[in-house]
């Protein structure tokens, strides 16, 4: 379906939702004026999130907004870790869990927001040993394990840079991302286990840092079990065992200036080299907090509440780590796979912990509804009572399987619209007001003003389509790139001078309600995560075999979209069946398995424009099997016939 195919569907979508009388009834938030009052003083509405953190000296200033540059609570000064854990401590909630955690072979352990601290303590104190201080950068290359919250929260305790590195990436993305970021320091584990198996991810920090001479140390934590013992005897690793256990618990928060940096996130963009997003303290953790206590309907002394992303992605920051550990909820985390060692594991967790409240990708839920309505009726998922997704455009059909099976149709679902450089939910519905239609991300957060414009820039008023943009600045949102604010303004902020540009499309209904219709640009979206063609044509080219490629993301069941590489050979090579699955691992090797092509089909020539630029929406026309658009900017017209007969033949 195309993107207007799609959404002429969605908009006769007529099942309204409206939140419950019983939901009603205990939420935080039910009074429609709050969008009209943050609306009107959007910097007073932010100021009295903003109070609700712990700050050591109060800002003197709420925004400024030098364009495309925003601060935010300026004079301002805390500790982000002091937010998620001491506050709570000193408040008497030491002994509240606060995370459940559960490894994939069954082992399971309970820590405390006590426990928290103290761990949090032992890394920050392990890494001033190691010579890390304000402002270094540090990189996390872990599974869902509390060690990783706990290395994130501990660099931060010390007002080191943290950028976690999901710990599916290659060793090329880490070493990338190590370069750029110039981090001195590495924090890893072992391995994790992932559908049974052990994945090794030492040999691969091992071989990403032979190539970065900024990295002075590699603090190796181990997860045990029946892990080997990894490569070692190299001077620059130490152990966990050693130089975090051996410390002392106590060490005193570095106070930090609101608009100080707190992480570097790498985003795939346009072009083949990962961007950093880059985010600081004060206004990020204003709008995780509020967002997280007003969208999730949080009651952080009653509710158990479980994110299912990896703390690798965005997801995984804000609403793991800095929105739910500020408000003092308690959580799950898992580290394994969903299906392991039976399709039921999700649904076995939410029973065992009681899980109330409950966050996931649309992909996993298109997962769910394939493994089958047996795994979820087999559990008791009565402590259920809100439900969200996250990460790309939910179809309402899986929308409404979520509702019935796992909702039990009592929970309202909240269809999250944001990115990695909004750093916080910016579309969604407030569950205890808004109306839900399935497939609809709803409306703006309070203070976020978002606008359609056309192709010319122009704004589309009432129902209709186009560009969605941000039109006003918002506490959380990105500072820049790291290193590149040439590439921020241009991104972010040239193509509509004067907007944010998400690179999203959207369409309003006549109610005033958003779809997202999805990207723009050459990014897709695959399982949920941002993947450029652009970078996974860098990696097609780099094999020997291959003297041109394109890549295009087509639409798939489960993972909503699939990259799919058409290659040109260099004279020298032939192509075969082998030679096909040979590329598909060579991407994989160098981004990681999530890049790693769906197909690959061979051609003797890409379509073309007269000045050079591939026509990648043919391709995908190609790919579809749809009625070839307009083609009269193509050099050589003919191009797609031998394409199709190509694409068709290897797909036979
Ligand atoms: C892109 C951001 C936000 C954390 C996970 C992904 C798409 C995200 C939705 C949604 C439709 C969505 C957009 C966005 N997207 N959530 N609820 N409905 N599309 O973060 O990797 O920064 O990707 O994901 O296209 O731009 P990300």
């Amino acid at each position: 379906m195309t993107h207007s195919d799609r959404i002429e569907t969605l908009l006769e979508e007529n099942r309204t939702f409206p939140p419950s009388a019983e939901f009603v009834g205990q939420a935080n938030l039910t009074d429609p004026q709050t969008y009209a009052d943050a609306n009107a003083d959007p910097e007073g509405w932010w100021a009295s999130w903003a109070e609700q953190l712990t700050w050591d000296e109060k800002w003197h200033t709420v925004s400024e907004w030098k364009p495309p540059y925003a601060k935010w609570f300026l004079g301002g000064k805390l500790n982000a870790s002091v937010q998620c854990l001491d506050r709570h401590v000193d408040a008497g909630k030491g002994d509240q869990v606060a995370f459940h955690w559960e490894g994939e072979p069954g082992d399971r352990r309970t820590l405390t927001y006590a426990d928290m601290l103290e761990g949090v303590g032992r890394v920050a104190n392990g890494l001033k040993t190691l010579g890390i201080e304000k402002g270094d950068r540090v990189t996390l290359y872990m599974p869902m394990v509390p060690e990783l919250a706990m290395a994130v929260l501990a660099c931060s305790r010390i007002g080191a840079i943290f950028s976690v590195v999901f710990a599916g990436f290659s060793a090329t993305s880490l070493k990338d991302r190590i370069q750029d970021q110039e981090a001195k320091l590495v924090i890893c584990a072992d391995g994790c286990w992932r559908r049974g198996k052990v994945l090794d991810l030492k040999t691969v920090v091992d071989e990403a840092v032979a190539d970065c001479p900024s990295i002075k140390n590699v603090l190796l934590w181990r997860r045990g079990g029946e892990l080997k013992t990894a490569s070692n005897g190299i001077s620059r690793d130490c152990e966990w065992s050693d130089m975090v256990e051996t410390q002392d618990a106590l060490c005193p928060p570095v106070l930090m200036d609101a608009e100080d940096p707190l992480f570097i996130l790498y985003t795939s963009g346009t072009t083949g080299k990962p961007k950093g997003i880059v985010h600081t303290t004060g206004g990020y953790l204003t709008g995780a907090l509020a967002t997280t206590s007003l969208v999730f309907d949080l009651k952080p002394n009653e509710d158990v509440y479980w994110c299912t992303a990896d703390i690798g992605w965005i997801t995984g920051h804000s609403y793991i780590v800095f929105g739910p550990m500020a408000a003092g909820v308690t959580q799950v985390m898992y580290e394994g796979a969903p299906n392991h060692p039976k399709s039921d594991r999700f649904w076995e967790l939410v029973e065992r912990y009681k899980v109330s409240i409950f966050y996931t990708a649309p992909t996993a839920i298109r997962a769910f509804i394939k493994w089958g309505d047996e795994h979820p009726a087999a559990h008791d998922l009565s402590s259920l009572r809100l439900l969200g997704t996250v990460g790309e455009p939910i179809n309402p059909e899986a929308w409404v399987w979520y509702h019935e099976h796992i909702g039990t149709e009592h929970c309202p679902i909240v269809d999250t619209w944001w990115q990695t450089e909004t750093g916080g939910i910016m579309i969604t519905p407030l569950p205890g007001i808004t109306e839900t239609i399935p497939g609809s991300a709803m409306k703006p957060f309070p203070g976020i003003e978002a606008k359609l414009l056309d192709e010319q820039g122009a704004e589309v008023v009432g129902a209709g389509g186009g560009y969605l943009v941000l039109s006003r600045p918002w506490p959380h949102m990105l500072r820049g790139l790291w290193n590149d604010p040439e590439r921020y303004e241009e991104t972010y902020w040239s193509r509509f001078p004067g907007f944010y540009f998400p690179g999203d499309g959207a369409k309003r209904d006549a109610d005033g309600n958003l779809w997202i219709l999805g990207r723009v640009d050459d990014v897709m979206n695959v399982s949920g995560h941002r993947l450029s063609t652009m970078e996974i044509e860098s990696a097609l080219v780099d094999h020997p075999a291959v003297a041109e490629a394109a890549v295009i993301g087509i639409s798939h069941e489960l993972k909503g979209q699939v990259p799919v590489g058409f290659v040109i050979l260099r004279s020298s090579h032939e192509s075969s069946p082998a030679l096909a699955e040979e590329l598909r691992k060579h991407v994989g090797t160098l981004i990681g398995g999530l890049a790693r092509p769906e197909a690959i089909h061979f051609t003797p020539e890409l379509p073309k424009t007269r000045s050079g630029k591939i026509m990648r929406r043919l391709l995908r026309d190609v790919a579809e099997g749809k009625h070839i658009g307009d083609t009269t900017t193509l050099a050589d017209p003919g191009v797609l016939d031998g394409l199709r007969a190509e694409y068709e033949g290897n797909k036979g």
